[in-house]
């Protein structure tokens, strides 16, 4: 039986507040190509342990419950719209407490292993733009075009400052800081699948530049090696 080829991929990760989930978003909405928020599957996963009572610490469990997580993906004119046993999770996903569940998941090697074909099956035609931590490191290590995404730890907690300001919630800056060093310790020192530059990555600064730039600068790159 002949084998589909694998779609060509670009992989996006980075820090925390990189900015790499939107664009991550504007790229593949210019090109047409499907999206994979890897972080959504861990934050799923964080979530539907806890609605069943299931320990976070518990890693036969959570393998068994990530081989059938009851969740769908659902584009829709570039938005994802993201539901778990049949109901819209996608702004709750969102939030830190979510968050928190999804980074205490993350840290067991064999649920990552039972995560990675699920993620795998989103690379089909025409393509796919896929954000999270080990894209480009251990899950899509044949994409023809990594990204690693970053800034200044101070320019990531101005734009989540930014962003939680516009929603209305209050923020403290100089915690935004702190808490952005912290999760960037933890994240490039963890055991497992930790946070780094592939070694064939293009890395990008964003540190001074604007959503716009940064995606030109990615789409030029995908241009220059003919992906798209
Ligand atoms: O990108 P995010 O904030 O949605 O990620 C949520 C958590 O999942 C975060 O703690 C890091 C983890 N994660 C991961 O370990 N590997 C990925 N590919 C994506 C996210």
């Amino acid at each position: 039986m002949a084998v589909a080829p694998m779609a060509t991929v670009i992989t996006i990760d980075g820090p925390v507040s990189s900015g790499k989930g939107t664009i991550a978003r504007r790229v593949a909405q210019r090109l047409g190509w499907h999206l994979l928020d890897s972080g959504a599957l861990y934050r799923l996963l964080g979530l539907h342990a806890r609605d069943l009572g299931v320990s976070l610490d518990d890693e036969q469990a959570l393998v068994a419950l990530a081989r059938e997580l009851p969740c769908r993906f659902v584009e829709q004119n570039g938005d994802l719209l993201i539901e778990l046993a049949g109901k819209d999770v996608t702004d709750y996903l969102r939030t830190e407490e979510v968050g928190e569940l999804a980074s205490r998941v993350a840290v067991h090697q064999p649920v990552r292993d039972a995560l990675m074909g699920r993620q795998q099956a989103f690379a089909v035609q025409p393509g796919l733009v896929a954000d999270g931590r080990d894209m480009g490191t251990v899950v899509f290590t044949q994409a023809p075009l990594k990204i690693y995404l970053t800034a200044s730890a101070e320019e990531r907690a101005r734009r989540r400052y930014n962003q939680l300001k516009e929603k209305g919630f209050g923020a403290n800056l100089a915690a935004l800081v702190e808490d952005i060093r912290n999760r960037d310790a933890r994240d490039m020192n963890r055991d497992v699948a930790p946070l780094k530059p592939a070694d064939d990555a293009l890395v990008i600064d964003s540190t001074d530049m604007t959503i716009d730039d940064v995606l030109h600068r990615i789409l030029d790159e995908a241009r220059r090696r003919t992906l798209v």
